[in-house]
């Protein structure tokens, strides 16, 4: 074991540590969300934890699969967690490695052709459209009309074509190729739409292209594989998907105390693919959520219960509002912002406290938080927080490494995002 604090560790900055490797593309690029840690993070700290074949690593926060695509790999097992459907169907389909690639192309190859035509055959009618409701879940413009008709066209040929060997990767591609050639969003983290905005797109070419390179991961993976499975889940209730003393490590990033929030990242691909219909069902996966932006803060919400007694959170609350009242802030979303900073807390609170008796004992974990000062300025330092409540819990804690800094804008400060270690003894 090599673990130490380093807080005044070398300085490594964000640019070279965000990027996904040309090596490490391999399955993690399917579908991924901008600014997930890199899969050479978590190879780090398997290694760093010794875990080996046969051992079994949890990510309750495992978005778009980053941990559980790297274990496969690395031929360990693995078990996801995610609350968000469309990110739990991207991490479902990414550690699917059974499926024939040449098959996939051939079954592609005949979806891209029909959709070809019918565009074809198309061309001076009425273009499609969304529902007015699932347009109104929309940020506006993300898609143009013209590439909103392609892509609704390619979708209907693959839902038209259904075959249960390839549909899933045939959807994710589709996903994929939607957000990141098709429509006009952008990631800078946050998402938003470009000032210039795509009046076409080749919907099935950049669609076929995607099949072909997912066809070429799967020609390559490796024969020797390891069990990955993935629940839709909430992480603050894990007994209905975990076996008792089953864990053996756990490498996550949960969100962070910010306005980040992961269903607007999700919204176009979760709307065309029937994840979310309506307010209805956005509402429902927004209480299953870590509170973590003001966006999903609803009433008789109590994770705040967990952290009530906790002095630093609930002084970082009151200079939150504090600061709002002398900046005379007076929005519904701003004058939540010390609420969710208590509710956030107390949900990593409820989690780390559910998890424990999942744990082996001896059984290390990493959680991967950033440093944030997106309310009002008032400066949160999440790791040290985590680390805090963990050991009020039973944790130990191991340390806390500095992954990389980010510079905030905002204060004209590099945060600092780390990777707070902990040990379950048992
Ligand atoms: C920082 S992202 C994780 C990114 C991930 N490492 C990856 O490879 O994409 C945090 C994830 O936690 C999910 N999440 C939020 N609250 C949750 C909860 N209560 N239970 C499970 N997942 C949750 C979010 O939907 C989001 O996908």
């Amino acid at each position: 074991m090599r673990l130490a604090i380093c807080r005044d560790g070398a300085h490594k900055i964000n640019t070279a540590t965000n990027k996904l490797n040309c090596h490490d593309k391999k399955f993690h690029d399917w579908y991924r969300f901008v600014l997930s840690f890199p899969p050479h993070l978590v190879r780090q700290y398997i290694d760093r934890f010794g875990l080996h074949a046969q051992q079994k690593i949890l990510d309750p926060f495992c978005g778009t699969g980053t941990t559980l695509v790297e274990s496969k790999i690395q031929g360990i097992d693995s078990v996801g967690i995610e609350a968000n459907p469309m990110a739990h169907f991207a991490s479902t389909v990414k550690v699917n490695w059974c499926v024939a690639s040449d098959g996939l192309i051939s079954h592609a190859r005949r979806i891209a052709d029909y959709a070809e035509k019918i565009i074809e055959t198309e061309r001076f009618g009425n273009l499609r459209t969304l529902s007015v409701e699932a347009d109104s879940l929309l940020l506006k413009n993300s898609i143009s009309p013209l590439p909103l008709h392609k892509s609704l066209i390619l979708l209907e040929s693959i839902r038209l074509h259904k075959d249960e060997r390839y549909y899933n990767h045939e959807l994710l591609a589709f996903a994929k190729v939607l957000v990141f050639s098709i429509s006009n969003l952008h990631f800078g983290p946050e998402v938003g739409v470009r000032h210039l905005k795509k009046s076409d797109a080749s919907a099935t070419e950049d669609w076929m292209e995607e099949i072909l390179s997912m066809a070429d991961d799967l020609r390559a993976a490796p024969t020797q594989r390891a069990d990955a499975e993935v629940h839709h889940a909430d992480s603050r209730h894990l007994s209905a998907v975990l076996q008792p003393n089953s864990i053996d490590a756990v490498f996550t990033s949960p969100p962070y105390p910010n306005e980040k929030d992961y269903t607007r990242t999700t919204r176009l691909e979760s709307v065309l693919l029937g994840f979310i219909n309506n307010k209805n069902d956005l509402r429902n996966l927004k209480q299953g959520l870590l509170r973590s932006n003001t966006r999903n803060v609803y009433k008789g919400d109590a994770d705040d219960d967990w952290v009530a007694n906790h002095q630093e959170i609930q002084s970082i609350a009151d200079a939150i509002e504090k600061r709002r009242i002398e900046l005379n802030k007076t929005s519904g979303f701003e004058k939540l912002y010390g609420r969710v900073t208590k509710l956030y807390f107390g949900g990593m609170a409820r989690h780390l406290a559910e998890l424990r008796s999942f744990l082996k004992p001896g059984a290390f974990l990493g959680y991967v938080v950033g440093e944030q000062a997106s309310y009002l300025q008032v400066m949160i330092k999440t790791g040290e927080i985590l680390a805090d409540i963990a050991q009020s819990l039973g944790y130990k804690v191991v340390g806390i490494d500095l992954f990389r800094t980010r510079f905030a804008t905002a204060t004209k400060k590099q945060m600092r995002e780390e990777v707070v270690v902990l040990q379950w003894l048992g």
